[in-house]
C-alpha cells in the first residue's frame, strides 16, 4: 500500500499529517491516541495491514483479516463545531470514498455505520480529549473481505466491497479516496454536511429501538437534527433526541413501509 497524504486545498482546515503505516499493531486508535497526546499534527494517520487487538463501539472487538481491510485511525484538531458533527463528517467520506471505487450505494445508519444494502460494511470510533483538543478517528471498512472471513456471527448483517460487488477493489484506492473525502468533509460546513448525511439516512422513518436506562423504548426515527443527534418520534407523539449510543431497527415486515418514507 502506498504512503499517502492528506492534501488540503485551498481554503480546507489542513490535514497535511504524516501517513504512519504499520505492518502489526495492537490497536491503530490506541497508537493514534498515544500521537496524539504526543501532539502530533492534525491530519496524522495511522494505518495498519493488521491489528491483534482492534476496538469496536460500545467495548466490543474488530477484527478484520490481515491486507484485506482497512483499519486506519486519523488524529483531528479541529473546532467545536466539527468536532461536534465528525460521526457524520466520517461516515459521509467512508460512503462517496466506497462509491467512488466500486460500483455501490451507500447509506448510514446513525450514527456512523456504513450500510451497503443493509449490511455493515464499515464502522467507526471516535475517541476524543476536548480538554486536550484531540479527536482520533478510527475506521475499519472491509474491502476485500471474503464470506469465509467474517465472523459466522456475523454472516447475515456485515458485507464487504468484495461481496457486494463481487469485483477486486484494493485497499490502496480505497484508501486514497477515503482521506481525499474526509478532507473535503471536514471543512465542508454544517448545512452541506447535514443535506449530505440527510441524503443517505438508512434510518429516516423506520421504526428502531434503543436503551434508557434498564428499559428498552421504541419510536419511528425522524432524521438528525443540527447537531448530528437522533430526533425520534414515539408512539405518545414525543421527539426524542438520542445523543448518543446504539440504535437497532426494529425490521418491518416486507411491503409495510412506513409512512415517515412517503412524507420525507
Ligand atoms: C464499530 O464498532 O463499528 C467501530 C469499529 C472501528 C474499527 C476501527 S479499525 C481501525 C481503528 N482501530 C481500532 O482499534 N478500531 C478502529
Amino acid at each position: 500500500m502506498e504512503r499517502l497524504s492528506l492534501r488540503p486545498a485551498a481554503g480546507e482546515i489542513p490535514l497535511g499529517g504524516p501517513v504512519l503505516h504499520f505492518d502489526v499493531t495492537g490497536s491503530t486508535n490506541d497508537l493514534a491516541r498515544e500521537l496524539a497526546a504526543a501532539r502530533a499534527p492534525s491530519g496524522t494517520v495511522v494505518l495498519a495491514e493488521e491489528q491483534t487487538a482492534g476496538r469496536g463501539r460500545q467495548g466490543r472487538s474488530w477484527v478484520a483479516p490481515r491486507g484485506r481491510a482497512l483499519t486506519l485511525s486519523i488524529v483531528v484538531r479541529a473546532g467545536d463545531e466539527e468536532l461536534a458533527l465528525l460521526p457524520l463528517t466520517a461516515a459521509v467520506a467512508v460512503c462517496e470514498a466506497c462509491e467512488q471505487v466500486a460500483r455501490v450505494d451507500c447509506a448510514v445508519k446513525w450514527p456512523n455505520d456504513v450500510w451497503i444494502d443493509e449490511r455493515k460494511v464499515a464502522g467507526i470510533l471516535i475517541e476524543a480529549r476536548p480538554q486536550e483538543r484531540w479527536t482520533v478517528v478510527g475506521i475499519g471498512l472491509n474491502v476485500e473481505t471474503n464470506e469465509e472471513e467474517l465472523a459466522p456471527d456475523l454472516r447475515d448483517t456485515a458485507t464487504s466491497l468484495r461481496i457486494a460487488t463481487g469485483a477486486e477493489v484494493g485497499c490502496g484506492p480505497v484508501l486514497d479516496a477515503l482521506l481525499d473525502r474526509f478532507a473535503e468533509w471536514l471543512a465542508a460546513g454544517r448545512d452541506r454536511l447535514l443535506s449530505a448525511y440527510r441524503a443517505r439516512d438508512a434510518l429516516y422513518g423506520r421504526t428502531i429501538a434503543w436503551s434508557a436506562g434498564p428499559e428498552r423504548r421504541e419510536g419511528e426515527a425522524r432524521g438528525v437534527d443540527e447537531a448530528g443527534n437522533l430526533v425520534v418520534l414515539t408512539a405518545a407523539g414525543e421527539h426524542i433526541a438520542l445523543t448518543a449510543g446504539e440504535v437497532h431497527l426494529v425490521r418491518n415486515i416486507p411491503g409495510d413501509e412506513p409512512l415517515g418514507r412517503l412524507s420525507r
